[in-house]
């Protein structure tokens, strides 16, 4: 089993990410933890937790950063994940609460807890995982792998020219996670935009799956409609559940190993390029067997409620 935390900013994606592990016999889900990001760091934790409680998992949530390091507040993407997070899916309060602990603390118990063991996947802006770095200096040692939905190496950006959104949004906190010297794997660009789903797939997925699926279905409508807006026929890329799967099916992937670092400003800002600096190699994700990743998210779905 795999002791996994999604640190998250859900998000349409990031429900289809959560949904996918609540379906994963070997993801053993230890907690999510939230961020600022496709929304702001208080609907993320509402959603989180209405998330879980549609999926029937009983997993803390813990709330996270509101603000990136550096940069100042930024307004959410909505025309992407619409006003709430869920595109035309109304708001909705969830019964649970956060815990006590801020993401950060938690992410550090979690790691310290289960040395060797944890892989935490960050599916947002990497903030969270930075104010863990820095508060507690065994958290590189203790965690077993960071597997980070983000960054683009040779595709270009999805926000800008350069720069995929998560990186981008906080820049600051993703170099020191990538020159951390932690185990960091890399499910960027050069690999999502090659696992898409059609509305032909979510249909099919809210047949075999009518409470969970269908959810997802309903959520897919915006996301898919923001992917035609910009010349995207083809479907929506399946960014975060690419990087739950890379935690437990990294064979699917082509993992080249590079030193990699992240601009921080000027028109570059959000870049991860080649590092010359002599820090370690990271994992970047270069290649992907899109079919068989596309085939056990659906496979997987199709087994919820
Ligand atoms: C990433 O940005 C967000 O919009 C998605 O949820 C995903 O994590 C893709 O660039
Ligand atoms: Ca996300």
């Amino acid at each position: 089993m795999t002791k996994l935390i999604i640190d998250t900013d859900p998000g349409i994606d990031d429900a289809m990410a959560i949904f996918y592990a609540a379906a994963a016999p070997e993801i053993d889900l230890l907690g999510l933890t939230t961020i600022f990001g496709n929304v702001t760091a208080k609907t993320a934790t509402r959603n989180a937790l209405r998330l879980l409680e549609a999926a029937g998992i009983d997993a803390p949530v813990a709330h996270g950063a509101e603000a990136p390091l550096v940069l100042p507040p930024f307004k959410p993407s909505a025309h992407v994940h619409g006003e709430e997070g869920f595109g035309d899916i109304p708001p909705a309060a969830p019964r649970g609460k956060p815990i006590d602990e801020d993401a950060a603390d938690f992410l550090c118990r979690m790691a310290r807890e289960h040395p060797g063991e944890l892989v935490v996947c960050p599916i947002g802006p990497l903030t969270n995982i930075a104010h863990a770095i820095q508060r507690d200096p065994e958290f590189v040692k203790n965690v077993a792998r960071i597997v980070i939905m983000g960054g683009s190496l040779e595709e270009g950006g999805n926000i800008t020219p350069h720069a995929e959104a998560n990186i981008y949004h906080d820049p600051h906190a993703a170099e020191v996670v990538f020159a951390s010297g932690a185990r960091v794997e890399m499910v960027g660009l050069d690999v999502t935009h090659r696992v898409l789903c059609t509305e032909e797939d979510f249909e099919g997925i809210a047949v075999k799956a009518p409470a969970l699926g269908g959810m997802l279905q309903e959520m897919s409508h915006f996301y898919l409609a923001f992917y035609r807006s910009v010349g995207k026929l083809d479907g929506c890329s399946l960014h975060d559940p690419a990087a739950v799967i890379a935690c437990t099916h990294p064979h699917l992937f082509g993992i080249r190993e590079e030193p990699v670092y992240v601009a921080c400003d000027g028109e570059e800002a959000g870049m991860t390029a080649l590092a010359k600096d002599g820090r370690a190699p990271i994992g970047v994700c270069m290649t992907v067997d899109g079919d068989a990743v596309k085939t056990l998210f659906l496979e997987r779905l199709a087994q919820l409620p």
